[in-house]
Order: structure tokens, then C-alpha cells, then sequence
């Protein structure tokens, strides 16, 4: 098949995902199975760079999956999968790792953000390799794409540096992947603070949408969203920026332009518009749980698609490694 190859990756961490999440990345994953040879995994390998709770760990990794499938990701369609389930990805990790100048490790930019955070003593190396683990997630399938938001911009130019790298030492092995930045994609802004992302570290719960949150919640939140002083309802993302958050969250879940929309409350109060997305956002949260939750009370059946998903990864991976290690001399 000619499809190109796309591979991306969640974390399991946070257990629900937000809307952020789900309008910014997992709805275009959803889109691209049909037009592309898909590759989705649940990133628990990543999730180890900080502590992690094992059963939580355990647990969240299946919400994470389950939530993805009842976002419609469709095991017949695409590859599901969960990054440890595949041994692979370590393995090319370390051959990565050996190819990856300190200075040029050194300099990841998300790594000093995160780490500046959490201060030096309580760094893990592993948060300092993570992007090097990433290359290997890239690598193994051979992507032609990567959807992934800005802030990975900087991964992908590394993954295709290491990838040129051991092509040209050893010899062809590679596909160089070219980032596939989310930009028709969604930008999803805090409820309550709209200059910053909707964030699993919101600064307040009330402006982080949780989408297996009791949607009765969800709703409330938006219905005390902060908008402005003024009153026309219209899209202007510097000057009124808690408004263009509403109108990109109604547009993106119901499919109307912005412009239907501004059209759609000429005259009307922020409240009307607040009411209608607070139900908007209802009818979309509450099938999207309940189907969560179908996957997550029939293990078997998760198991089962996470097991095949993990067979059909492995199949890639396993190839890709075997030559890797050949050229390599093992
Ligand atoms: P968080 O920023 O809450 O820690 P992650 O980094 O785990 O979320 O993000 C997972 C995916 O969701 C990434 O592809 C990211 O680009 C996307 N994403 C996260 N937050 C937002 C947001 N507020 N708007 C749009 N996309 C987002
Ligand atoms: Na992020």
C-alpha cells in the first residue's frame, strides 16, 4: 500500500484527556486513519521520565486507550498500540543515545523548561534522553509524517539529523520523517485564563475541560468562562481572547464556521452563547464517556485490540531494528 505513514503518541498520564488534548491532536489522528498508513501509540515508556504511581500507571495507560478508541480510532484502520508492549523502541533508544552529541541533547528546549521546573536533584536522565526515545519511536516505522503541535518542532528536526546521521555511516536504514504540524488544528485555551493552553497543570481546575469529567461539570465551566467587558461576540483573538476560545470550541465541535457563528449571536449576550456551547459541550462529552467506559468494563476485549495492536507494531519495528543492528556489526 502507497498511503504514507504517519506515527504519533499520547502519554498516559494525566488519565482523562482534555478538550485540548482531544481538539488538538486525537481528532486529527481520527481524521488521518483514512487517508494514511497510521501508527497511534499510548507513550507509558515517556511517562516514566517523572515518578509514577505503578497501578496508576497501569490504569491510565488503559483510560488512555480506551479513550482514544472511543474517539473513534479504529484498530481495523489504523495500528493501536502501547509503547512497552513493542521492546523494540528501548532497543533503538540505546543505539540512538550512542549517535546523539551531548551538546546537541543539551540543547532541547523542553527539556530546560522542564527541568528548570522541577530543579536539577529531582531530574531524571530519562527526561534528558526522552527526546532520543522519541526518535527511536519515530524511526522504528519508518514514518514519512509526524502530526505533532509546535512544540515537538524541535524533536522531529533532531529525529531527522539522527536519522541522516546513521544513514550516512552505515548505510541506508531510515526513512526521513518530515513534521506534520497541526496548523488548521485547533488551539484550545485555559477557561479561566485565556492567554494560556488548556494544560493538565491548569493553574484552576475550572479552566481545564476533563472529558471524563461528569459532563455536568464541563458545563458549569463553561458558563463561567472569562470573557470581557464588552459585549459583541466576535472572533478576535488578541482582544478578545476568552470569546475566540468559546467560538473555537463551538466551531470545532459542531463544525459552523466562525462566521456562521458571529452571525448566528449578532446582538445576542455572551450568556446565550455560553448556554448553547455548555449544551454543545454536554452532547459531545457524554457519549464520548460512556464509550470510554464500555471499553474499560470489557478488558478482554481491550487486551485483545492492545495485543493485536502491539503484534501488528512489532512486525515493523522488529524489521527496522534487525537492520539497524546489522549494520550495526551485532
Ligand atoms: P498538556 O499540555 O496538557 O501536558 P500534552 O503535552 O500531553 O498535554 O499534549 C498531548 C497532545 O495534545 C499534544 O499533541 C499537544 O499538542 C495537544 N495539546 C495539548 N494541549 C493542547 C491545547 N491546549 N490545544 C491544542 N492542542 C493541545
Ligand atoms: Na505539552
Amino acid at each position: 500500500q502507497h498511503r504514507p505513514r504517519v506515527l504519533s503518541g499520547i502519554q498516559p498520564t494525566a488519565g482523562s484527556f482534555h478538550l485540548g488534548n482531544y481538539l488538538g491532536a486525537v481528532r486529527q489522528w481520527v481524521a488521518l486513519q483514512e487517508s494514511h498508513d497510521a501508527f497511534y501509540m499510548v507513550v507509558d515508556l515517556h511517562a516514566i521520565t517523572v515518578p509514577q504511581d505503578p497501578a496508576e500507571l497501569r490504569s491510565n495507560t488503559r483510560i488512555a486507550a480506551a479513550q482514544l478508541l472511543a474517539a473513534g480510532l479504529d484498530p481495523e484502520r489504523c495500528t493501536l498500540f502501547v509503547q512497552s508492549h513493542v521492546p523494540e523502541h528501548a532497543q533503538l533508544a540505546w543505539v540512538m543515545n550512542c549517535l546523539t552529541g551531548f551538546g546537541e541533547a543539551s540543547r532541547m528546549t523542553q527539556f530546560k523548561d522542564k527541568s528548570a521546573k522541577q530543579g536539577a536533584d529531582r531530574t531524571s536522565v530519562g527526561l534528558f534522553t526522552y527526546p532520543i526515545l522519541q526518535v527511536a519511536d519515530i524511526l522504528l516505522y519508518q514514518a514519512h509524517q509526524v502530526p505533532v503541535g509546535e512544540d515537538q518542532r524541535q524533536h522531529i528536526e533532531l529525529t531527522r539529523d539522527l536519522a541522516e546521521r546513521f544513514n550516512t555511516r552505515y548505510g541506508d536504514t531510515f526513512t526521513i520523517p518530515a513534521p506534520y504540524i497541526l496548523k488548521e488544528t485547533a488551539k484550545i485555551y485555559d477557561l479561566q485564563d485565556p492567554s494560556a493552553k488548556m494544560s493538565k497543570s491548569a493553574a484552576s481546575p475550572k479552566g481545564l475541560i476533563n472529558l471524563l469529567d461528569d459532563p455536568k461539570a464541563s458545563a458549569k465551566k463553561v458558563k463561567s468562562a472569562v470573557t470581557d467587558t464588552d459585549t459583541v461576540i466576535r472572533y478576535d483573538a488578541e482582544n478578545k481572547p476568552g470569546v475566540s476560545n468559546l467560538l473555537t470550541i463551538y466551531s470545532t465541535l459542531t463544525g459552523a464556521s466562525i462566521a456562521e457563528l458571529e452571525q448566528k449571536y449578532e446582538g445576542k449576550m455572551y450568556g446565550a452563547l455560553k448556554t448553547d456551547l455548555a449544551e454543545v459541550m454536554v452532547d459531545f462529552v457524554t457519549p464520548f464517556r460512556d464509550r470510554t467506559q464500555e471499553y474499560l468494563d470489557d478488558p478482554e476485549t481491550l487486551d485483545s485490540i492492545l495485543a493485536k495492536g502491539a503484534e501488528k507494531a512489532r512486525a515493523v519495528a522488529a524489521e527496522t531494528l534487525a537492520t539497524a543492528y546489522d549494520r550495526l556489526g551485532f
